[in-house]
């Protein structure tokens, strides 16, 4: 159920409720022409900058396509917003963090090297006809005042993958629960306000008034080597109890057990031997889990889920006894790229450039997105407290080698050094104002 004791219509949609389309574009861009800029601001975004409200609203009261803006801190800047928002990282830009966070700024996109990228609209729709006519108003309405630096387009892979990530797993299932605008379902974590959006309960950075109702955004291009991936889990196909897993379907448990759910988001702390598709698609049971089970230990079972799996690393339930409630943020990102050839599957190499428009919201850039990557994803000893060093998470951890634990159930210390799966091309950090804060402050 969701409520609106937070002021939905000030709140730019993504942020608490994801676009929710089968497309999304994100048009990267550079400012030439503060004031011409501003000018056009000032009346497009009333008119099309999609509010959380809005996204709620039954759908005949939805627009064709949604709109959202976001900026960054030398966006902010050009447009003459001088005000410390407080948040070092998005005051840094994505690109100086490039190292930090063990990317090689090699192949990261041009358009995102340095600090060029001055913001940011997505647009979302079900049909690409909308897109393209929001784009080509996009472009008519700010012409040459902006500079369109790099484009991405993402979409919901077809049939039955809708909803699906590049890799096959069912994506987009746990999110935290947002006081004051949702109730949390069986086992999904109810954060303050603050958490997500600035300038509320929980949100302790002080920040310029008009900062009030906004979030900061991460955006990061992660490439997924899929066929790797597929190759990869094949050759170190896993064994379950009985013993009588095809090469193919131990690879699919392997798979589960590197991500923490099963390809059907069946999550493998409930169904930990079999893929369990009913189980993957209740919302009432899929997030209802926290990796601790009645006679055994939380410092050395991992016969239902690895420590070091996607999910328990990246929200460790449990095993963070409830201490992590600052590290959760919501995510609301998209694939991109083609589904796999046939060349790629025979040849186990990608030659498409696919993977996650990845979009994290937060209100503190460093203890959502930054604290995961590089606190939980990236650090051996975490969860901490265990048996066995559970190593990097196996999917977007860092490291070198990328080692990790806890694949094989029956031998839950065999360390496995992998390649990479994903590569980040590179991305930006944002902040995405409140619709009147860009009236008010931006456009003024
Ligand atoms: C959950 C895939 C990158 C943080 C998931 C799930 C999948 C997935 C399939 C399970 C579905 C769900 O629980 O909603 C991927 C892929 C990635 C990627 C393919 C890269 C290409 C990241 C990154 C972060 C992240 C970079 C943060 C640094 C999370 C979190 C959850 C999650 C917090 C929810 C865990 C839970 O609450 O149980 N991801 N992810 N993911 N991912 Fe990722």
């Amino acid at each position: 159920t969701r409520g609106s004791m937070l002021p939905i219509k000030n709140i730019q949609g993504d942020i608490l409720v994801g676009m929710k389309k089968n497309k999304e574009r994100f048009v990267f861009f550079h400012i030439n022409d503060a004031s011409r800029f501003k000018d056009v601001l000032k009346t497009y975004a009333p008119a099309n900058i999609t509010s959380v409200a809005t996204l709620v609203s039954p759908a005949p009261l939805q627009p064709l396509a949604f709109v959202n803006v976001a900026f960054s801190r030398t966006g902010l800047s050009t447009l003459g917003v001088k005000d410390n928002l407080g948040d070092n990282a998005f005051n840094a830009g994505q690109f100086a963090d490039a190292e930090g966070l063990g990317d090689d700024t090699g192949v990261w996109e041009s358009a995102f090297k340095g600090t060029h990228i001055h913001g940011v609209f997505l647009i979302g729709s079900d049909q690409d006809e909308f897109l393209q006519t929001y784009t080509h108003d996009l472009n008519a309405l700010f012409g040459s005042s902006l500079s369109v630096e790099y484009t991405l387009d993402a979409a919901a892979r077809p049939g039955p993958e809708a909803g699906h990530e590049h890799f096959g797993f069912l994506d987009g299932i746990s999110n935290p629960a947002v006081t004051g605008f949702d109730s949390p379902s069986p086992g999904q974590s109810l954060v303050p306000a603050g958490v997500i959006l600035t300038g509320h309960t929980g949100d302790t950075t002080p920040r310029p008034r008009w900062a009030k109702d906004g979030s900061f955004m991460v955006f990061r291009k992660l490439k997924q080597l899929v066929p790797e991936f597929r190759k990869w889990t094949l050759d170190n196909a896993i064994q379950n109890k009985a013993g009588n897993l095809t090469v193919e379907e131990g690879a699919e448990y392997l798979g589960a057990r590197m991500m923490g759910r099963w390809k059907s988001g069946a999550p493998i702390d409930i169904a930990s031997e079999d893929d369990d598709p009913a189980l993957g698609a209740d919302p009432h049971r899929n997030n209802n889990f926290n990796y601790a089970h009645p006679g055994s230990s939380l410092a050395s079972d991992q016969t239902h889920c690895p420590f070091s799996a996607h999910t328990r690393k990246l929200n460790p339930r449990a095993d963070q006894a409830g201490t992590d409630t600052p590290n959760h943020a919501i995510r609301a990102g998209t694939p991109y790229g083609a589904e796999l050839s046939d060349v790629e599957a025979a040849s186990n190499t990608s030659q498409i450039d696919r993977g996650l428009a990845f979009v994290m919201y937060q209100s503190n850039i460093g203890n959502g997105f930054q604290f995961q990557q590089l606190a939980w994803a990236n650090t051996e000893n975490f969860p901490p407290f265990k048996n066995v060093t559970p190593g990097i998470e196996p999917i977007i951890g860092r490291g070198s080698p990328r080692v990790a634990t806890g694949f094989d159930p029956h031998d839950q210390a065999k360390t496995y050094t992998m390649p990479d799966f994903v590569v980040s091309n590179g991305g930006e950090y944002f902040f995405v104002p409140s619709i009147s804060a860009i009236s008010d402050i931006i456009a003024a």
